[in-house]
């Protein structure tokens, strides 16, 4: 690395140079058989020499990882062929957007047979099986804002919950697919300015905003992604109906959430929210590592971000806060049967680490990387036959997988794919998967398994 390397490009960071793939992967321990399918993780990968001025902005990247009966079949990486990636511009000269013109970088989800790459504020990209992108995704034409990253697939109804907030009036726009993917419900909902809206929660009656205090600064258009915390921009949290823009607000201490565990109802009608929070100076810190300009606590003693639930009363319209754990963690994951539901647990990372907080009990196992390798996001996996351990009689919620890519500071050491079981994270993994190439740290990753077919 040298001097002039920006961080968000070098160490675990770096992005790789090429496309590649390998088939019979070397698997160290033993892969549960019952894994087949596949794992994709994406994230931004600049192409060579390119500086994307922040790490939110390089193009985005697949890893894919096909297991299969206890093998580890193939590792095969691919860029999102995006208009991006061949120069267009998101806003062009004249102001105009072009929606197709987004990174895809930031997750990747499969939603009624369609496997999609998401970049918050513009359209997705539907990817084949193999990675090959297909094209942008308009849902037919009737998406015409961007697609944030984190849409919420119902567990009960299979509805997928989805928004996009922009820097004019409608600020936000919600939207929903049915469970056969047709895009069927679009409004806007108010909220006073351009907020970074990068995720939001559901549960069986509500939609959950999250309207914080990181607003675009016209100053910074060109620049990175043009973003500042605002000390005069009220936090707030807002639950609104699914068919009703109507939105009632609840004023909280000023913080940021990058990501939402999950959310849920409780037995009084109150909704509980579990998420990442950072105060002012965390985020301040997280975005100047991340590429953004520099600000006041980027040296000072800025706290991390931590697991915090929001407890918000639409009887009485109080809030009340509490911390979950102190430990510093991003990227929180759980069994996606249960979103919008009670949860016990959550997975989440810090930097060399993957961890598991019980909602009751905090942080109840960890497993330790050491501090050359960074834990990428570790993704639940149901145990065969696991029941979603809401029921009398059922099995554990853990009972399943984490599924993991770890990457080594040095760049010239191969990934990983960790397979941790959920029950027992503290013994370390039970599969690892010896990667044939490193894997930048990244962003957001699922699996795909073979019992939901694609289109
Ligand atoms: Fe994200």
């Amino acid at each position: 690395m040298s001097e002039q390397t920006p961080s968000y490009l070098a160490g675990h960071l770096a992005p790789v140079q090429d496309e590649t793939e390998a088939t019979g992967l070397h698997v160290t321990g033993a892969l549960p058989p019952e894994l087949t399918g596949r794992y994709f993780r994406n994230g931004p990968n600049p192409l060579p020499g390119e500086d994307s001025g922040h790490w939110f902005a390089g193009h985005g990247m697949l890893h894919g990882v096909r297991l299969e009966n206890g093998r580890a079949a193939w590792y095969r990486n691919r860029w999102v062929r995006t208009r991006r990636l061949d120069g267009a511009r998101p806003i062009g000269p004249d102001g105009t957007r072009d929606l197709a013109a987004g990174a895809a970088n930031t997750s990747v989800i499969q939603h009624a047979g369609r496997i999609l790459a998401l970049m918050e504020t513009s359209y997705p990209y539907e990817l084949s099986p193999e990675l090959d992108t297909l094209g942008p995704c308009d849902f037919g034409g009737r998406l015409t804002t961007g697609m944030t990253a984190h849409p919420k697939e119902d567990p009960c109804t299979g509805e997928l919950h989805l928004f996009d907030y922009g820097v004019r009036p409608p600020y936000l726009t919600y939207h929903r697919l049915t469970a056969d993917g047709e895009l069927a419900t679009s409004f806007p909902v108010e909220v006073p300015g351009p907020t970074m809206m990068h995720d939001f929660a559901i549960t069986p009656h509500h939609i959950v905003w999250l309207d914080l205090p990181v607003v675009l600064d016209p100053d910074l258009v060109g620049r990175g992604v043009p973003y500042r915390w605002s000390d005069s921009y009220t936090a707030r949290i807002g639950l609104m109906g699914r068919n009703d823009p109507a939105v009632r607000w609840f004023d909280i201490e000023p913080c940021y959430v990058f990501h939402v565990g999950n959310a849920h109802e409780d037995d009084r009608g109150r909704v509980v929210l579990d998420a990442v929070r950072y105060g002012p100076d965390a985020w301040r810190a997280a975005w100047a590592r991340a590429g953004g300009p520099p600000g006041p606590g980027q040296a000072a003693a800025a706290g991390v971000s931590s697991l915090h639930r929001w407890t918000l009363d639409p009887a009485t319209g109080t809030v009340t806060e509490q911390a979950l754990d102190d430990t510093g963690v991003e990227f929180p994951t759980l069994d996606d049967r249960l979103v919008g539901l009670p949860h016990r647990y959550l997975y989440a990372v810090d930097s060399h680490a993957i961890v598991k907080v019980d909602s009751e009990h905090g942080l109840v196992a960890r497993h330790d990387l050491g501090a050359d390798w960074h834990a990428g996001e570790a993704v639940f996996v149901p145990a065969a036959g696991s029941t979603d351990g809401s029921a009398a009689g059922s099995t554990g919620e853990d009972e399943g997988w984490l599924l993991s890519i770890v990457t080594h500071r040095s760049p010239s050491v191969p990934s990983r794919l960790l397979v941790h079981d959920a029950t027992d994270l503290a013994a370390g993994p039970v599969a690892t998967v010896h990667l044939p190439r490193r894997v930048p740290a990244g962003f957001h990753g699922t699996w795909i398994p073979d019992t939901e077919p694609h289109r």
